[in-house]
């Protein structure tokens, strides 16, 4: 683990705007930096860098945060990894905290295989662009299969000689210990012989997402039908085979950037598209697809688009692990190629654009061509085709989201030409039968074909104002919350003849003082968990410090919180992209009707409470099909009645109150 000290180091000294600068070219506006959004293809700028708050955001996708959130984002980083490519940068001595012996042997076994890795990769690369042979045998391999120097370079392509212990040898001559180039299978041990696993192949690094080689495969130049085709690094602490994809590496900024991956079967038919300008490309390495290869696909995208090359009985086999993208609650597309070709071959065959116009174009959604594809082999046969519905049933309940769902047994039924109801049912025998063998997901359960949708729509408007009424606050908090500001309020007063009158009353306080000595005396909770814990953050603040810091959202360690204040921060600053010098008015006329801002927001946060308190009393009233007796049934409707009128007026109060600050 990188120290607390090494991480507060690397927050002080990195600057977002330098960060950002070396991907993105930025441009000077106001107090903040513009400049076109990495994320999408814009042609106006929409992404902005406070360097004053040091955070950024990207208007086009939403995307926002301090520096690391934008190497996690842009890079694909996990956490450490962005603090150690920022530590790099600045130079800055990683300081790691105290680990167990065991942990230190095991990290440090990790850390050797990678660099054993590093090392043959090195070595494989310089085989094949200076070693006679290598340039001879590997180098023509790959420039006859049509491969460019640059692709070559690119995916770090290499050539292991024809020979037992080059690379071995070479290895051991560098210092490296054989326990790690047996463990990552790069040298094979037998007895007292060793020996090298890759020989007289070409080499294909496989990367992980940050670009770290875990391992290889080696593809023979032989046509001996008895000679494996390829062989590959074998499980180790480093190489999971199930958990990573064939160019993940290369394909990581362009699967975000066009929100969508594109799966192929083979290393080749990733490199060849790339060639062709397809760079959001991955290889399932010719094994069924699993769970973590899906989510880490889900990480950067959720739409797929699978390349089928082989005949229809391939495509049957493959069935089952598109099921699982759709149990990831991603959208699925595919793609078939003409007899005889594979994505590699028909790269080759075509220019770029035509292959471009072909994906475009050819790509169906999975369900229909699911349908389309079953239905073909089932006319005239109602027992298969009674099978046929099952099956697609079955996928379509692997989709969390219940619209979605129903969208697809509409579209389903359309081209099976039979009715929606029949769909329907086979569904909800699907998840009866589930529930019963406890494998559904609540999602699953909760399924209500035909009220799904409405019901929806309408706790969503409920939960939006309520939403809307907190962040509000939380935004007034996070903005003013340091301010001091005359507040006024109105009090009811007896003069000396007994007539009431409502008194004005100034008084001066905190921003975030005010706020909470309101929400505490309402005994007010945020609902949204984010809300809460920022509301919480805040005011621990103020009590340990008198004052809000920002830089403690901003740089928070839970991801949410720091994401949720760059937003609110930086839709503040959105102003200044079209014009700073309006900026700075509105934020002076905003400060000086603050007062007014902050009271609003209270009382409207109230107003919303007791509107839901008004609504869940009024729905909680029992209807006479209930088997309460009657004389239950009045004394309650008694007491949640009396209630109803004490909180319209309280709502009518509130009213009041929100007209007369005007
Ligand atoms: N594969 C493997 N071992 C094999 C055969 C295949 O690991 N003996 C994996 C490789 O990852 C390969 C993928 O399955 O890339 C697809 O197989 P195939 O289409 O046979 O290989 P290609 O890489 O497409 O090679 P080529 O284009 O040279 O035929
Ligand atoms: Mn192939």
């Amino acid at each position: 683990m990188i120290s607390r000290s090494t991480i507060d180091k690397v927050f002080e000294t990195a600057r977002v705007e330098e960060v950002i600068g070396d991907f993105v070219q930025l441009k000077k506006a106001g107090a903040n930096f513009k400049g076109l959004s990495p994320f999408t293809d814009e042609k106006t700028p929409s992404f902005m860098v406070s360097p004053v708050k040091q955070i950024w955001k990207d208007f086009s996708t939403g995307k926002g945060g301090n520096a690391i959130a934008f190497l996690m984002e842009h890079e694909h980083y996990s956490y450490p990894e962005a603090i150690r490519y920022l530590a790099r940068k600045y130079q800055i001595e990683i300081e790691e905290t105290q680990q167990s012996d065991a942990q230190k042997e095991q990290a440090n076994a990790r850390e050797s295989m990678y660099l054993v890795s590093a090392f043959a990769k090195d070595h494989f690369v310089k085989n094949i662009w200076e070693n006679e042979k290598g340039k001879a045998i590997g180098l023509s391999y790959f420039k006859e299969r049509g491969f460019t120097d640059e692709t070559i370079k690119k995916f770090e392509l290499g050539y292991a000689l024809d020979t037992w212990t080059h690379f071995t040898d070479a290895a051991l001559d560098q210092k490296f210990e054989l326990t790690f180039l047996e463990k990552t299978g790069l040298t094979i041990v037998k007895d007292d012989r060793k020996f090298d696993r890759f020989k007289g192949r070409v080499i294909f690094p496989i990367h992980s997402m940050s670009g770290r080689v875990l391992g290889f495969g080696g593809r023979t130049l032989l046509t001996d039908k008895k000679v494996a085709k390829y062989v590959n690094s074998p499980e180790s602490e480093i190489y999971h085979k199930s958990k990573i994809l064939y160019g993940i590496y290369q394909a990581k900024q362009s699967i975000a950037k066009e929100d969508n991956c594109f799966l192929v079967e083979g290393y080749t038919d990733v490199i060849s598209m790339h060639q062709s300008g397809i760079e959001n490309v991955v290889a399932s390495s010719g094994t069924a697809l699993t769970t973590d290869q899906i989510r880490l696909i889900n990480r950067l995208t959720p739409n797929i688009t699978v390349l089928f090359d082989g005949d229809a009985a391939g495509i049957r086999a493959s069935f089952r692990g598109i099921d699982l993208i759709l149990e990831q609650g991603m959208n699925v597309k595919v793609i078939t190629f003409p007899d005889g070709e594979d994505p590699d071959s028909f790269a080759k065959s075509k220019t770029s654009e035509e292959l471009q116009y072909y994906l475009q174009h050819q790509a169906k959604d999975f369900i229909q061509f699911k349908t389309s594809l079953l239905l073909k082999e089932t006319e005239n046969d109602p027992v298969k085709k009674a099978g046929l519905i099952r099956d697609i049933v079955k996928s379509i309940s692997k989709i969390p989201n219940v619209i979605q769902r129903e969208v697809y047994l509409q579209e389903c039924a359309r081209i099976m030409d039979i009715s929606e109801s029949i769909l329907f049912n086979e569904l909800s025998q699907i998840f009866k039968k589930e529930s019963q063998q406890g494998t559904s997901k609540p999602s699953a359960t909760s399924h209500t074909p035909f009220t799904g949708i409405k019901r929806d729509k309408k706790t969503l408007a409920k939960v939006d104002q309520l939403y809307n009424q907190e962040k509000k606050l939380i935004e007034i908090l996070l903005l003013y919350g340091n301010l001091e500001v005359d507040f006024v309020d109105y009090v009811q007063e007896t003069n000396n003849l007994g007539q009431k009158f409502m008194k004005k009353e100034v008084y001066t306080n905190g921003v975030a003082n005010e706020i909470y000595l309101h929400l505490q005396e309402d005994e007010i909770e945020f609902t949204n968990p984010i809300f809460l814990k920022i509301y919480y953050q805040i005011i621990e603040q103020l009590h340990q410090k008198d004052s809000i810091e920002i830089e403690n959202f901003t740089n928070h360690e839970d991801g949410e919180i720091a994401a949720a204040v760059t937003n609110i921060l930086m839709d503040e600053e959105q102003y200044s992209l079209s014009d700073w010098e309006r900026h700075d008015i509105l934020v002076k006329s905003k400060e000086s009707k603050l007062s007014k801002l902050i009271t609003d927001a209270i009382y409207n946060l109230r107003r919303v409470l007791i509107e839901q308190k008004i609504n869940s009393l009024v729905s909680g009233i029992p209807n006479k099909n209930s088997t309460t007796s009657a004389a239950s049934i009045q004394t309650v409707k008694q007491e949640d009645l009396e209630m109803v009128v004490q909180y319209t007026a309280l709502k009518q109060l509130l009213f009041d109150k929100l007209n007369r600050v005007l």
